[in-house]
């Protein structure tokens, strides 16, 4: 049987994902932001002249060329990423090697609730993109730490829309001080601006 068949109607419906179990089975997979996304954020990032960014779900470090570019094309700075699996903040660091990007990516390994609660600079762009049950934790340790005017993009929330019900709510309400939409891409992304 295939690995993940079980999750189907879960993953049809966007219906409460068990993270915990699903989770693991994605330890081996790159599971990435796609091209077009890549291409969004690095202009964004551009566009506001990005030069410290925070990634929440680094995985093989797709998502991170992107932005590690495109900090490197406005002259310089930091992007931090956050993962989980070892294996997997691995062959991040082999990518941005290979891309000539490593000097300007530091990978935390290990839980990014508790990676990034020492965040201590302002940060202009945030890539919030790991596993659902975290997003909001890590939303509340980062957003404050964002400047006005800094972009976050939230990835997976039109794919698994019942699994972002509390993170959405939050961003969409008066607390989080952002302005914020979904877009029509890769079955949705939400696009935020801070306040
Ligand atoms: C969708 S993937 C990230 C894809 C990556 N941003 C890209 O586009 O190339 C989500 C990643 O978040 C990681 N992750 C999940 N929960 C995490 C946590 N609490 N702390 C750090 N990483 C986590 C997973 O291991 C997975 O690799």
């Amino acid at each position: 049987m295939l690995r993940g068949l079980d999750q189907l109607p879960r993953l049809l419906t966007g219906r409460g994902i068990s993270w915990e179990r699903f989770g693991p089975r994605l330890a081996e997979s790159a599971i990435c932001i796609d091209r077009s996304q890549g291409a969004l954020c690095y202009l964004l990032a551009r566009a506001i002249g990005a030069r410290t960014i925070v990634e929440f779900g680094t995985s093989f470090g797709i998502s991170t060329i992107w932005l590690a570019m495109a900090v490197r094309a406005n002259g310089g700075g930091r992007v931090i990423g956050t993962e989980l699996v070892s294996s997997k903040a691995a062959r991040a660091r082999e990518n941005l090697r290979a891309a000539g990007l490593d000097d300007l990516v530091e990978i935390r390994e290990g839980d990014a609730t508790e990676s990034l609660r020492d965040l201590d600079e302002s940060m202009d762009f945030f890539l919030n993109d790991g596993f659902p049950p975290a997003m909001l934790a890590v939303a509340r340790l980062v957003c404050p730490r964002m400047r006005k005017g800094a972009i976050l993009v939230s990835d997976n929330v039109g794919a698994f829309w019942a699994d972002h019900d509390d993170d959405l709510a939050w961003l969409r309400g008066p607390e989080s001080g952002f302005e914020t939409s979904l877009i029509a891409l890769n079955e949705g992304t939400e696009i935020s601006v801070k306040s």
